[in-house]
Order: structure tokens, then sequence, then C-alpha cells
């Protein structure tokens, strides 16, 4: 198995002064660790990426965008390309959050786009997929998760899907408090893996990274991360405070 990964995703969080702390904060606290033996990255907002990723310069941590526009430049406004991302020193985009399909209303056919015009721009996408409450409720799970899956990797090959790494968000255990129970969560990571054997082979099931968010916190990470098939952490509240993120990063390992 790859090394562990934990990300942090702050949303629309923090201010510049903020966010440079917080970062050096992370990169101080997990100087022993990170590199050796678990993959650590923040995700700030498009603002602070530039600066964030200056004070991250000579740590170990990545920095990852939160969102990403498919096309390359042009008369886009507002949007911004997996070039600039490059170009300021991101190494990861999320694509497909539950607050981007859910909020803001990105169909999977976009999301696909992004994720694939990050692949070929260089970027490493994390690919969020998970289903709403009442759709759990309805037995649905696996049927969202499959949709989410094939649209939002359609047209990778095997050798590309593996830049992709898949983060499974229950929708209700995002921000809520309610976190999915180990065996909640190793289930719908053992049925994604599955379902990348089947869209590709074995050795991609085995090597792609299936990390798992909502509601993680110190007192959690542990225990999620003892399943087999959960490689890493995808952190929203939690990783705004770096105590209870660098604790995350210790129990990952
Ligand atoms: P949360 O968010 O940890 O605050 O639940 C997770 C996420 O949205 O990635």
């Amino acid at each position: 198995m790859s090394k562990p990964f934990v990300a942090g995703n702050w949303k629309m969080n923090t201010d510049s002064r903020g966010g440079i702390e917080l970062a050096e904060r992370i990169a101080c606290g997990s100087l022993e660790i990170v590199s050796k033996k678990v993959t650590v990255a923040v995700c700030p907002p498009f603002v602070y990426l530039g600066a964030v990723a200056n004070a991250l310069r000579a740590s170990s941590v990545a920095v990852g965008a939160q969102n990403m526009y498919f096309e390359s430049k042009g008369a886009f406004t507002g949007e911004i390309s997996a070039s600039m991302l490059k170009d300021i020193g991101c190494t990861y985009v999320l694509c497909g959050h539950s607050e981007r399909r859910h909020v803001i209303g990105e169909t999977d056919e976009l999301i696909n786009k992004k994720v694939v015009a990050a692949v070929s721009g260089g970027l490493l996408p994390i690919l969020c997929v998970g289903e709403l409450l009442a759709e759990r409720e309805a037995s649905q799970t696996e049927k969202v998760i499959t949709r989410q899956m094939k649209n939002g990797l359609a047209g990778l090959s095997a050798e590309k899907v593996l830049a992709v790494t898949v983060a499974y968000e229950p929708v209700w255990a995002i921000g809520t408090g309610r976190t999915a129970t180990q065996q909640q969560a190793q289930q719908v990571h053992d049925f994604i893996r599955r379902l990348v054997a089947e869209m590709y082979d074995d050795q991609t099931a085995a090597e792609i990274r299936i990390l798992y968010g909502g509601s993680v916190k110190p007192g959690n990470a542990a225990d999620l991360m003892s399943q087999q098939d959960i490689d890493g952490l995808l952190v929203g509240g939690a990783s705004l405070n770096a105590d209870d993120f660098l604790a995350i990063i210790q129990a990952a390992v």
C-alpha cells in the first residue's frame, strides 16, 4: 500500500496572515513524519494559495487547490486553470467536492472535464464522491457512487487514473459532527476498490488511493485509518486547527 495521505480542506476560511501561520505551524509540527511516512497537503482558498505555497516551499507539505476550471486559458472570467495552479506551486486539486456538487451545482460531466484537465495539466486531482443522507436511507449509496466514479473518471486510462486520489465523503457526515463509523466507511471504500477493479484492473484497484472525509477528528482518525481500504483522510473543519490537524496526521501514520 502507498503512504497514507492526509489532506486539509480549508474551504472558505482563514485570512492571509492566519493562513500562512497555520501552514507554518503544520509544516513545523509535521517535520519529522511528513515525507518519510505520510503525505500531507493543505488546500487553502485560491487567493492565499501563492502565499501558502511560498511559506511551505522548504517543507514537505504539499499545496492543493479546492477547485479549478478545465479550459487552459481565455475568456472565462473568474476561473483558474490547471497551468496557473502549477505555476504557483500547487500539486493537488479537489474536484467535485460535495459543496461544489450540491451548493454550486456542479455536474458529473463538468467534474469529469476538470479531472481530465487536471491530469493532463500535471496536477493530481482528488475526486470527491459521496451520497446524500436521503440516498443512503433509500439504499442508493452504491448506485450514486458508481455514477460519480464512472462519470468522474470517464476517458482516463489505467495509467492516468493512478494520478487520481478518490475521496469518499458521505455528504451527511461533512461538517455535521456525524462521522461514518469505521465499518460504514470501510464498506464503501471496499465497494469503490472493487468498482475500480471492474472499471480498470486489479492492479489499478490495489494501487489507487481512497481517502475518507466527513467529520474526521483527532479522536476518530486512528480508527478510520485502521480499516483496510482507507488510505488516508480528507479533513475539513479540524484542518483549521494546527494541533488537531497534526494529531490527525500522527494518527494516520
Ligand atoms: P469536515 O469536512 O471534516 O468539516 O466534515 C470534510 C470535507 O468537506 O472535506
